[in-house]
């Protein structure tokens, strides 16, 4: 797809994978949107971006109503890039009730929020491209991930099957499954972790970039994003 001029969503698009990949798609002569929560991200997010073609918006994406308020500024979407995600390691008799459901809600029931209020107008278009980010935690089991890799296997079924709902449209779908990065995911969480050695969230965001430009419609563009020094 050419890229120049495509409207841009991208939700948790205020730090790490997200605003790496909303840097690259203005270099890209995109318009970009993005949602995130804290109003300092998104002030440093304008601060850094400083462009008319980017535009920052507060939300929530467990919010449906909040979210919709936005899709309806932003009105036509190209690209959907569903990439807000929170965190959360241990042992599930150790979480608290409203811990697992902050994490379902964020990684999964988001994904599907947003995706449903873009996607009327991608249908009535016959265009879009839905890019899901999931995780390795969406197709692999990990130790102690019980309900992150819940949330992220569910982002996984519901992008593989909408994936074959649309097949007979112009609308792409894709799932994104990257290895661990170097972003603020974990401290957030108040779960830091020694991820200096993991991958630079610029460089992943080159991999979106270049499955966002394929235009071959037999192509199946799923990506399974390794760091060859950790994994
Ligand atoms: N980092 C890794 O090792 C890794 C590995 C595999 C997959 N992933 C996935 O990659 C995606 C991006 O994560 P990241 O590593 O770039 O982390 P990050 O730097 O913390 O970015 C997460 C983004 O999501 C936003 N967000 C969180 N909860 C939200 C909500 N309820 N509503 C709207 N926005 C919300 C955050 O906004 P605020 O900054 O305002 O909170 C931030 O912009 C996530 O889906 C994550 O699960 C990450």
């Amino acid at each position: 797809m050419e890229l120049k001029e495509k409207k841009i969503l991208i939700t948790g698009g205020t730090s790490g994978l997200g605003f790496s990949v909303a840097k690259s798609l203005i270099k890209k002569g995109c318009l970009v949107n993005v949602i995130g929560r804290s109003e300092d991200n998104i002030k440093k997010a304008k601060k850094i971006i400083s462009s008319k073609s980017f535009k920052a918006f507060k939300g929530d994406v467990r919010n449906y109503e909040e979210i919709k308020r936005i899709t309806d500024k932003v009105g036509r979407i190209d690209i959907l890039i569903n990439n807000a995600g929170v965190w959360l390691k241990g042992k599930l008799q150790d979480y608290s009730c409203s811990k697992i459901d902050e994490i379902i809600d964020v990684n999964l029931k988001g994904v599907i929020y947003t995706t449903k209020l873009v996607l009327p107008g991608m249908i009535k278009r016959n265009e879009g491209f839905i890019l899901n980010v999931s995780s390795t935690s969406g197709i692999t089991p990990k130790n102690e991930q019980t309900v992150y890799c819940a949330s992220k296997y569910g982002v996984t079924g519901f992008t593989n099957s909408l994936k074959k709902d649309l097949l007979s449209t112009n609308i792409k779908v894709a799932g994104f499954y990257p290895g661990g990065m170097k972003t603020k995911l974990f401290e957030k969480a108040g779960m830091p972790i020694k991820n200096k050695n993991w991958m630079e969230p610029d460089k992943v965001a080159k991999v979106i970039i270049f499955i966002l430009e394929q235009d071959d419609q037999e192509l199946i563009i799923d990506h399974l994003v390794l760091n060859r020094r950790r994994e």
